[in-house]
């Protein structure tokens, strides 16, 4: 089959070639590709030790060609939208059958390729902030992935949600996300904030925290930065009198939080945001828009024309 393997001399680390069929156990279904989507930590974050050939990718939606073996999931010929830690960039995928979610009719494969990491990544994390009604909230990286399903889903949970990106022109669309406000960086932000999904970490990560209000509680999700963060806790202390922050990490298996979202889609009440969308033969220049911040949401790649 078709895919797009490690190659640790080309650009990303990444090249479309060949690679044997995935062989699914018991427990996963077979899928026919139609479309994946990109995530940053998968592009900017690839190893330098890869095994040449080896097929990455989270993210993939397609069609069920095979169901499981033993009997879970859905049946051949449901369109789906699935996760795994690899294996989504091909043609064919074996993938859990508690890690995807059935796609309803109307909804577009390559847009519900756009969801499992970065939508899910939002979901659990604006979980995590607790009870969100009156709330105000602050999402860093509000451009990107995560950001832009993290501004939608606190909005929808009741929040007032402040959006920080990188520049006005990152922030266009994000009012109309539910955005109550947006500010190039958190030192922008006049005020205080219960809770903050941080996307960006270094500096920003460490503003956001000065910001709590009492009880408030920070979800470090990632690093787009590439900074690692200084927090004097002593100054923090004369800012904040009582603030949490806590590492985040994707809770899998991830397919009812994923069915959750697919819903919310179909129902019109989720934007999946994807800034760019071509041809999987145009990949690198896919993979250069996400890592070059030009990318406003998802980046999804289509298998078939
Ligand atoms: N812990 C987990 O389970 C988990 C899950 C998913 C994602 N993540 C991490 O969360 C972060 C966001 O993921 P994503 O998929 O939303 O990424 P993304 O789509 O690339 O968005 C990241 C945003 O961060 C901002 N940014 C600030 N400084 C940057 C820099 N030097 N380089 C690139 N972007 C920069 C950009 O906004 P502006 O251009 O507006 O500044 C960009 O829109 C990544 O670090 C990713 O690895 C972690």
């Amino acid at each position: 089959m078709r895919a797009l393997v490690y190659d640790p001399a080309a650009p990303h680390r990444l090249s479309l070639g060949q690679a044997p069929d995935p062989e699914p156990t018991p427990r996963q279904a077979l899928v026919e590709v139609a479309a994946v989507s990109f995530n940053y930590g998968e592009i900017a974050f690839r190893p330098a030790d890869g095994r040449p050939g080896h097929v990455s990718g989270w993210d993939a939606a397609g069609v069920v060609v095979r169901p499981a073996a033993d009997g879970s999931g859905p049946p051949a010929g449901t369109p789906v939208v699935t996760f795994g830690w690899s294996g989504a960039w091909a043609e064919l995928r074996a993938v859990d059958t508690d890690e995807l979610a059935v796609v309803p009719d109307g909804v577009d494969l390559g847009t519900a390729a756009a969801l499992p990491v970065a939508g899910v990544t939002a979901l659990q994390a604006v979980r995590l902030l607790g009870s969100l009604v009156g709330r105000r909230v602050l999402v860093t990286g509000a451009s990107g992935g995560v950001g832009r399903y993290a501004v939608q889903l606190a909005a929808r949970a009741g929040a007032s949600v402040v959006a920080s990106v990188g520049s006005p022109a990152r922030g266009e669309g994000l009012r109309e996300l539910g955005a109550a406000e947006i500010v190039v960086g958190p030192a922008a932000m006049a005020g205080r904030v219960h809770g903050v999904v941080d996307n960006v970490g270094g500096q920003q990560l460490a503003e956001a925290f000065n910001r709590l209000a009492d009880g408030g509680v920070v979800q470090a999700v990632g690093m787009a930065s590439r900074e690692p963060t200084l927090i004097d806790f002593e100054e923090a202390r004369t800012r904040v009198d009582r603030g949490r922050l806590e590492t985040f990490n994707l809770a899998t298996p991830l397919g009812d939080d994923l069915a959750y979202l697919v819903g919310l889609l179909a129902r019109g009440e989720l934007d999946a945001q994807v800034g760019w969308r071509g041809p999987w033969e145009r990949a690198l220049e896919a993979a250069d828009a996400l890592v070059g911040r030009r990318v406003a949401g998802k980046a999804v790649l289509d298998l078939r024309g």
